[in-house]
């Protein structure tokens, strides 16, 4: 059994750490990004759940894609996945995740904002992007987009190149690329954050805390789904 669990397991590196930041949103609030271990998957499944019902702005498909990724880090099927969080005084507000492909390739799987408005969201991908190339010192992150929203803050805002010969991993359609040029360009202007993490935002950080489920569900979508 043991013998066929490690033909099942594909074989993992250990990644370089992302080291934690804040940033200050535009509502005031501070927003601490840390990478998540793979014993809070348990916690993020629960806080990505509800989302699966949620159909607006395509929360159902992302939510559900990451769920299963989530899943499969967790119980080693996926190679070299990461996921960052991000959490206001240690609620999580949205989550990130990855994998690398090679030393020179980086996958970008999912972006979701669980609060809306102050642009959690686009900074969570910021740092995911800032994982890829600065800390695992890759040269490109292939992307895709599934939703219009997503397509406006990654392809548009990013000026991202088109890679035709990359069908991606998140359902084979073409793959844009953030190349490391593209990256540096959009330093300061969209990848912002402080590092180090003052000590009472990193002891609030230190545990994951999910709002209920009716209020996750009203943040992203306004009123409760049918
Ligand atoms: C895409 C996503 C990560 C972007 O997050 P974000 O940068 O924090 O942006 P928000 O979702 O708050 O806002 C995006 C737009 O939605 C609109 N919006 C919709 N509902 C909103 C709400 N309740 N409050 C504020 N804005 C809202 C805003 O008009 C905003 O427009 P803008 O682009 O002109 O700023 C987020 O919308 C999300 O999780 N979407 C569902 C999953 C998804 O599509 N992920 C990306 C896959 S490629």
């Amino acid at each position: 059994m043991k013998q066929l669990e490690e033909i099942l397991r594909p074989p993992e590196r250990s990644l370089p750490p992302y080291p934690p930041k804040f940033i200050v949103l535009a509502s005031g609030e501070r927003m601490v990004v840390r990478q998540a271990t793979r014993d809070e998957v348990p916690v993020l499944l629960e806080a990505v759940r509800p989302l699966v019902g949620v159909a607006r702005d395509f929360y159902d498909i992302v939510a559900a894609r990451t769920y299963a990724e989530l899943l499969g880090w967790m119980r080693y099927r996926v190679r070299d996945e990461y996921c960052l969080v991000g959490l206001i005084d240690g609620t999580l507000v949205g989550l990130v995740n990855g994998r690398s492909l090679s030393k020179r390739i980086g996958v970008s799987y999912h972006t979701i904002a669980m609060r809306r408005g102050v642009r959690v969201g686009a900074h969570l991908f910021a740092s995911k992007m800032e994982y890829h190339i600065e800390h695992l010192g890759q040269d490109e992150v292939y992307i895709v987009a599934e939703s219009p929203i997503g397509f406006r803050r990654w392809m548009i805002e990013y000026g991202l190149e088109e890679r035709p010969q990359v069908h991606h991993e998140l359902g084979g359609v073409m793959s844009y690329s953030l190349t490391r040029d593209l990256y540096f360009a959009a330093k300061g202007r969209l990848i912002v954050g402080e590092r180090p993490l003052p000590k009472d935002l990193a002891e609030k950080a230190a545990q994951i805390k999910l709002v209920e489920e009716a209020t996750l569900i009203t943040q992203v979508a306004g009123k409760p789904q049918q």
